[in-house]
Formats: C-alpha cells, sequence, structure tokens
C-alpha cells in the first residue's frame, strides 16, 4: 500500500508504494483511512528539530497522528466495532495501568505512545488501530471532519480545562492556529462579550475575523486594547495561549484583569519565566495548561456539539493533497493554510 514513512533519524520522510498491508492484532481493527490531518508536529517530525527528537520515534514508522477512516478489519477479541463503522482517531496510546490512568487522567498517563510515532500512523491507505483509540463518528459526520477532531479536541480541552467560563467574558485567545481558531470560534458561539484573537500571519488573522473575532498583530498593543475594552474591570477575564510562540505568556498576564484565568495549550520550545510574586500571588491569576483530549469528556463534548451542528469543522480545511504530495503539504503549513489534509483516496 502507498504510506509516508519516516525510516531514520534525520530531515525528511519517503512516500513509498509496497509499504505491508497491516493486521488486525487482538485487540486491533485496520481502518481504511478516508482523511490524515497534518499539524505543526509532522512538519516538526519531517524537520527533525529537537523537539520532534524528544519524541523518541520507534523507526522506522509510518507518520499521521489525526485520521479517520472506515473499519474493514476487525481483530480478536474486538467488541463494540464492525467493519464499515466510520472512526476518528485519538492519538495517545495509555497503558490504563498508571496512575492517572486509574484515576480518570489518563490524557496524562505515564507512558503515553502516540499514533504516528511508536505505533504506524495514518498517512497511509490503511493502519492498524487498537480498538480503544476508536471513536465512532455520528451519521452524516465526514470522514474529514472527523481528521480534524483530534485537534479541535485540544481546543475544547482548553475551554473545558477554563471550567467553560467564557459565556459573557472577555476572552483572550493568542495564536490563530487551528487549535486558537476553534478556540475562537467555541468561545463566540458560547456567548463570550469579547473575543481577540492575536496572530503576526495576516491569512490566520483574517480566519479569525471571518469567525467573528477582533484579530490583532503582536505588536498592535494587545494589552492596552485589553484594558480599553473592559475599563474598570482591569482587563480580559481569560486567555488562551495557543500559539506556543516563547514571551507570549508575559503579555497575557498583562492583559487579564486580576484573578483571570490563563490556559496553556502551545509547547514553547525552551522554558519560560513567570513572576510568580507579581502574577500568580499578588494579580491572583491561575494558571493551567492542557495536553491531548481528557479521555474521553472531550471526545464526548466534541461529538455532541458537532452532532448538533453548533460546531462545524470544514471551514478549518484549506488543502486537500495526495499522500505523494507529502513534501508539498508539508511545506504549505509555514504558509497560507490552515488544516491541510492527506486524502488516500486522491491517489
Ligand atoms: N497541549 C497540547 O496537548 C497540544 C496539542 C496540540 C498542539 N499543541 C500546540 O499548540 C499550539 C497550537 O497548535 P496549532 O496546530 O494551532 O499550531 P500552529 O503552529 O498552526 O499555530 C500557531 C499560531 O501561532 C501564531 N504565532 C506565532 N507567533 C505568535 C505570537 N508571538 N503571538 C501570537 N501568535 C503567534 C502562528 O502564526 C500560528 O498561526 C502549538 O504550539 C502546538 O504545538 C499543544
Ligand atoms: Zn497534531
Ligand atoms: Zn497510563
Amino acid at each position: 500500500m502507498r504510506a509516508v514513512v519516516k525510516n531514520a533519524a534525520e530531515r525528511g520522510v519517503q512516500y513509498v508504494t509496497d509499504a505491508g498491508d497491516p493486521k488486525a492484532a487482538e485487540g486491533s481493527v485496520v481502518i481504511e483511512v478516508g482523511a490524515a490531518s497534518l499539524c505543526g508536529t509532522d512538519r516538526e517530525l519531517y524537520e527533525w528539530t529537537p523537539s520532534a527528537q524528544a519524541f523518541n520515534l520507534n523507526l522506522p514508522v509510518t507518520l499521521g497522528h489525526e485520521g479517520a477512516g472506515t473499519v474493514v478489519e476487525i481483530g480478536p477479541g474486538v467488541t463494540g466495532l464492525k467493519v464499515g463503522d466510520q472512526v476518528a482517531l485519538e492519538s495517545h496510546l495509555t497503558c490504563g495501568q498508571c496512575f492517572p490512568c486509574r484515576t480518570g487522567d489518563a490524557h496524562t498517563c505515564e507512558r503515553t505512545g502516540i499514533l504516528g510515532m511508536h505505533i504506524d500512523g495514518v498517512f497511509a491507505e490503511y493502519a492498524a488501530v487498537p480498538q480503544d483509540i476508536c471513536v465512532k463518528l455520528p451519521t452524516g459526520l465526514s470522514l474529514e471532519s472527523g481528521a480534524l477532531l483530534e485537534a479541535a479536541g485540544v481546543a475544547v480541552h482548553a475551554i473545558q480545562r477554563a471550567n467553560y467560563s467564557v459565556a459573557g467574558r472577555a476572552v483572550l485567545v493568542s495564536g490563530a492556529g487551528p487549535v486558537g481558531l476553534v478556540v475562537v470560534n467555541l468561545a463566540l458561539l458560547m456567548g463570550a462579550s469579547h473575543v481577540i484573537a492575536v496572530d503576526p500571519n495576516p491569512y490566520r488573522r483574517a480566519q479569525a475575523e471571518k469567525l467573528g473575532a477582533t484579530a490583532l498583530h503582536p505588536y498592535d498593543g494587545i494589552v492596552e486594547r485589553c484594558r480599553e475594552l473592559t475599563g474598570h474591570r482591569g482587563g480580559f477575564d481569560v486567555a488562551f495561549e495557543c500559539s506556543g510562540a516563547p514571551g507570549t505568556l508575559a503579555t497575557l498576564f498583562e492583559a487579564v484583569r486580576r484573578e483571570a484565568t490563563v490556559i496553556t495549550v502551545g509547547h514553547p520550545s525552551r522554558p519560560a519565566e513567570v513572576d510568580i510574586a507579581a502574577f500568580i500571588n499578588k494579580k491572583g491569576i491561575t494558571l493551567r495548561g492542557i495536553f491531548g483530549r481528557r479521555l474521553w469528556e472531550t471526545w464526548e463534548q466534541s461529538l455532541l456539539l458537532l452532532d448538533s451542528g453548533k460546531l462545524e469543522l470544514d471551514w478549518l480545511i484549506t488543502h486537500r493533497k495526495k499522500l505523494s504530495e507529502i513534501d508539498e503539504a508539508v511545506e504549505l503549513l509555514t504558509g497560507d493554510a490552515c488544516k491541510v489534509l492527506l486524502i488516500p483516496g486522491l491517489g
């Protein structure tokens, strides 16, 4: 079959046409991949940056951790799935045995493995995956939307981590990539009074504006704008850091009011310094981060929003590429694009 494989600990990937057909082992199913989505992590893996190397890949491995498809083969011991079911995939493989797994926090599993890094992923015609990471899609939801759920779930988790406290609130979102944009979308859907999205990329700012947010460049006086809009309240109620750009946190701490909440989603490439006395103690800011999606509250919440028609994700898709166009697809991520899909069915 056709697949995009990372063979060696160096820059680049290989598009191959002779990858072995996956088999459904005990507890696993084979899916025919309908759509797979790229994210910044795939670019890092392609470029082989230090943060990509830190994932400790099981090389060689088929890349791709965001995807959806149709079940075509059922392994022994699989219950609850049948041939023909359409599923989206959770990308985190959890052990089920460690303390967080056993106490309802499997998203922080001590032995987290990742699809497309530690087992073969979805940049392929077929993928063999544990039944545990399959999430059945509601009837009528496209596989393309399904492929966006892993990334959109990160945004939903961020909103959950803020205790859903966005209704009527002034919400600041740093970074208008796919994750930040879905946070913007959700905050507006849930009735935020103000939503400001910050991004240096004009294409991404335009996408945020289309959703109804005020979009600003990081140099547009973010702190002053937030204070102006909220008057005597002293700043925004909640901020989401979805860029991973180093140094953004300081601006967010200034732009929010006392006793505000700041949620970190982006992974900065180096440690950030926080003035604990000024911001955490005296200003009373609650700082919380997220990792992946809560299993399975985030998926249930995301699917409810999609199934009800309140949330749509298709607008995130700006490009559809063949598996053989992987180099171009990775390149697109740094330009005028949002979600780039690989569609194995295109050839
Ligand atoms: N915590 C998690 O579990 C988790 C999961 C997925 C992704 N992530 C991280 O979340 C972040 C967002 O993911 P994404 O897929 O939307 O990534 P992305 O790279 O597509 O988006 C990041 C956006 O931030 C913008 N940006 C760059 N510098 C900025 C600055 N100084 N101020 C504001 N915006 C700036 C970029 O132009 C880009 O549009 C990434 O850092 C990613 O690694 C975290
Ligand atoms: Zn991803
Ligand atoms: Zn575990």
